[in-house]
C-alpha cells in the first residue's frame, strides 16, 4: 500500500495562470502561420560573429573567474558600462545586474509589496509585470491611459492613503508593451512632480527606449528624480534575449534589499554572460549597432502601417502608431472581441495577442496586440490582409 503525495499547492501557486502569450506562441508554431504574437527581436540583428569573438575572448583572458561563483551585484566592468550609458549621472555602486529586467520586476515585488498592498499600473501594462508581481498578491490599479501614456490626474487620484497607499508605481514611458505609446514631456514632468509630491516609488521599466524611430524619446523618470525611482534596462532588444542580462538602477534606500533578494534568488547572473556583453559593448559597439536595428524596425513599422491602412479601409479598426519598439496596439470594430477573432486569424494562417490579460481592471475586449519585429515585410502583407479577411468574415457571420 502506498499513500498518494498530496501536493496541496500554496495559495500563491494556484492563483498563477499559464502566460496568455505561451499559449499562444504554441498556436504559432503550426507551420505556415506568419506570428505577429510573440515580442522576439529580429534574429536577423543578433550579431552572432562578434558574439563568438567575444566568447573566445573571455574564456582565453579571464576563463576561470568567468565559470566561478562571483558577486550578487555584478560583474564589475559591466556595472560600470551600463552606468556610463545612462544618460543621468549613476554611480555604478547602484547598478544591479539581474537576469533579464524580467528579474528586477521579481524583486522589486518581493521587496516592496505585501498581500493586498495597492499597486498602481498603466491601462494597458505589460502582462509580464502583471504576472512577476501576482505572487505577492498585490491589488493592481490601472491608471486611465491615453494616446500619451497615463492621465496623472487619475495616478494622483488613484494613490490612495493610509495602509491603502500604492507601494508603487509601475510605468513605461517609452514605446510601451503592449500599446507602442510613449509619456510625452509634458506628462513626464507632471508625473515625476505628483509622485515626489505623494511620495509614491516609480518603478520605470525601459526595454525600448533605444529603439527610437526619427527623434529620442524625453529623458527618463529617473534622471528627473534618481531617489524616488527605480530603473530597469535590458540588453534583450539591443543584445540578444538569450543572453538573459538586464539591471536596475536603485537608491540606496532600496538596494540593499534588493541585493538581499537577488542573492536569495540566483546568487549572480551568469558571469560569463555578463562578461561577454561588457566585451560586446567596448568601443562603443551600441552606438554603431542600434542604428541598424531602428532602421529594420522603423522600416517594419512603416509595412505595417501602410499594410493596415490598405486593408483596413472600411472597416472600424484604429490602430496606434508607436514611434519606436516593436508593437502597435489594434481595436477592433464594435462589438467584437479578440479572443473570439483568434481562431478564425490563426485557420488564416495569421496570430496575434488578445488585449485582454493587459489589463489590471477591466479589459476591453477588442484590442489586440501586433508586433511587426519578428515577421518580415511580405509577411506582414500577407498577415495583415488575412487579419482583415478574418474580420470581414467575423462582421459578416454577425
Ligand atoms: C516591458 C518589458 N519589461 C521587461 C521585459 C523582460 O525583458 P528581459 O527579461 O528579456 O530583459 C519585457 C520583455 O518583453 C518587456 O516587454
Amino acid at each position: 500500500m502506498t499513500t498518494p503525495f498530496d501536493w496541496t499547492l500554496a495559495t500563491r501557486a494556484a492563483k498563477m495562470n499559464p502566460s496568455a502569450i505561451r499559449e499562444i506562441l504554441k498556436l504559432t508554431e503550426r507551420p505556415g502561420t506568419i506570428s505577429l504574437a510573440g515580442g522576439l527581436p529580429s534574429p536577423q540583428t543578433f550579431p552572432i560573429d562578434l558574439f563568438t569573438q567575444a566568447c573566445n575572448t573571455v574564456m582565453e583572458r579571464d576563463g576561470a573567474a568567468a565559470l566561478q561563483y562571483a558577486a550578487s551585484e555584478g560583474y564589475e566592468p559591466l556595472r560600470r558600462a551600463v552606468a556610463d550609458m545612462l544618460p543621468w549621472a549613476v554611480d555604478p555602486g547602484q547598478v544591479l545586474i539581474t537576469t533579464g529586467s524580467q528579474q528586477a520586476l521579481d524583486l522589486i515585488g518581493k521587496v516592496l509589496l505585501d498581500k493586498d498592498s495597492r499597486m498602481l499600473v498603466e491601462t494597458p501594462t505589460y502582462l509580464g509585470a502583471l504576472q512577476a508581481f501576482a505572487p505577492q498578491e498585490p491589488i493592481a490599479v490601472g491608471v486611465a491611459s491615453d494616446d500619451d501614456g497615463l492621465l496623472v490626474e487619475d495616478f494622483a487620484a488613484q494613490v490612495g492613503s493610509g495602509v491603502d497607499k500604492a507601494r508603487l508605481a509601475y510605468v513605461q514611458p517609452n514605446f510601451q508593451n503592449p500599446t507602442g505609446r510613449t509619456l510625452s514631456e509634458q506628462r513626464r514632468t507632471a508625473l515625476v512632480q505628483q509622485a515626489g509630491a505623494l511620495g509614491i516609488p516609480l518603478i520605470e521599466d525601459n526595454p525600448y527606449g533605444d529603439l527610437w524611430f526619427g527623434t529620442p524619446p524625453p529623458a527618463p523618470l529617473t534622471a528627473r528624480n534618481p531617489d524616488g525611482c527605480i530603473y530597469l534596462g535590458s540588453f534583450s532588444k539591443v543584445l540578444a534575449p538569450g543572453l538573459r542580462v538586464g539591471f536596475l538602477v536603485a537608491p540606496q534606500a532600496v538596494y540593499p534589499k534588493l541585493l538581499q533578494a537577488k542573492q536569495a534568488a540566483d546568487l549572480h547572473t551568469p558571469g560569463f554572460n555578463q562578461r561577454v556583453v561588457a566585451e560586446v559593448l567596448k568601443d562603443g559597439f551600441l552606438e554603431r549597432h542600434v542604428p541598424t536595428i531602428r532602421a529594420l524596425y522603423q522600416h517594419q513599422r512603416d509595412t505595417m502601417l501602410a499594410a493596415l491602412a490598405r486593408d483596413m479601409a472600411g472597416l472600424d479598426v484604429a490602430w496606434t502608431r508607436p514611434a519606436g519598439g516593436m508593437f502597435l496596439w489594434l481595436r477592433l470594430p464594435e462589438g467584437m472581441d479578440a479572443q473570439s477573432l483568434l481562431p478564425a486569424a490563426v485557420a488564416r494562417h495569421v496570430a496575434f495577442v488578445p488585449g485582454a490579460p493587459f489589463y489590471a481592471g477591466a479589459a476591453d475586449p477588442r484590442t489586440l496586440r501586433l508586433s511587426y519585429v519578428t515577421a518580415s515585410s511580405s509577411e506582414i502583407d500577407t498577415a495583415i490582409a488575412a487579419l482583415a479577411d478574418a474580420i470581414r468574415a467575423q462582421q459578416a457571420a454577425g
